[in-house]
């Protein structure tokens, strides 16, 4: 045992937390499971999983709903949040964006809704299809545009799809790639991708990752974006 875990142990050990090392390491071996059927992810498994998930698998649901259905689930791939449900993460993105000034509504409708599409594992679908992080299958000319690149499948491409005539052109793309390795893919990306990267992505991507932990209580209640939610919102959405 490092010396990271032996210090966390006995943290949670003065707590009276004493199993929490070994669930931990038990998360850990689950998530890397997950991790590994998802890299084996192959061209004609993202096909039929665009294919399963064309048409709606919830009917017409509220935003609002959905969002709070993101109460039931946790990422068990996602050793920064543990069992913190999605709804958690969701409020402290969004959260965080507001603590630091963000203005921008869009930005705060893609940090309430960008995980929604991970409610799939309610619906039966496995873990390794929903959540990672996501790579290219395949290889593809320097430059050619994220949009023509096939990408492993997971809730990104499920939102994407889901959310894309309901919000701004951007704030879609932003769904279809919160999960690429957005340095590595650079040399995928057109001059739109470059752009969109710069201004939503990268800014996204730090609120999205770096404001996660299993002992982070939610900031706020959903209700505080009630508004804004049911403006963007108004009427069931087919998802
Ligand atoms: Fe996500
Ligand atoms: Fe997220």
């Amino acid at each position: 045992m490092g010396a990271f875990r032996r210090f966390i142990g006995q943290r949670l050990k003065r707590h009276g937390i004493v199993r929490a090392p070994r669930h931990l390491d038990a998360f850990e071996a689950e998530a890397n499971r997950i991790v590994a059927r998802h890299q084996r992810q192959t061209l004609a498994d993202v096909a039929a999983l665009r294919a399963r998930h064309a048409e709606p698998i919830f009917g017409d649901v509220l935003v609002w709903d959905l969002i709070n259905r993101l109460g039931e689930i946790h990422d068990p791939t996602d050793t920064g949040l543990g069992s913190t449900s999605q709804l958690v993460h969701t409020i402290n993105v969004a959260a965080a964006m507001e603590r630091d000034g963000v203005t921008d509504e869009d930005m705060l409708v893609a940090a309430l809704i960008h995980d929604t599409g991970k409610l799939l594992m309610l619906a039966g679908e496995a873990p390794e299809n929903v959540v990672c992080m996501n790579d290219p299958i395949g290889v593809y000319e320097d430059g050619a545009g994220l949009d023509t690149v096939t990408f492993q499948w997971n809730h990104d491409e499920f939102g994407y799809d889901r959310f894309r005539d309901h919000v701004p052109e951007h704030i879609a793309w932003l769904l279809r790639y919160h999960s690429i390795h957005f340095r590595r893919e650079a040399r995928l990306m057109n001059a739109r991708d470059r752009e969109w990267t710069a201004k939503y992505l990268k800014p996204f991507h730090h609120y999205d990752q770096n404001f996660k932990s299993p002992f982070r209580p939610a900031e706020q209640t959903l209700s505080h974006w009630r508004d804004l939610i049911f403006d963007r919102f108004p009427r069931p959405i087919p998802f």
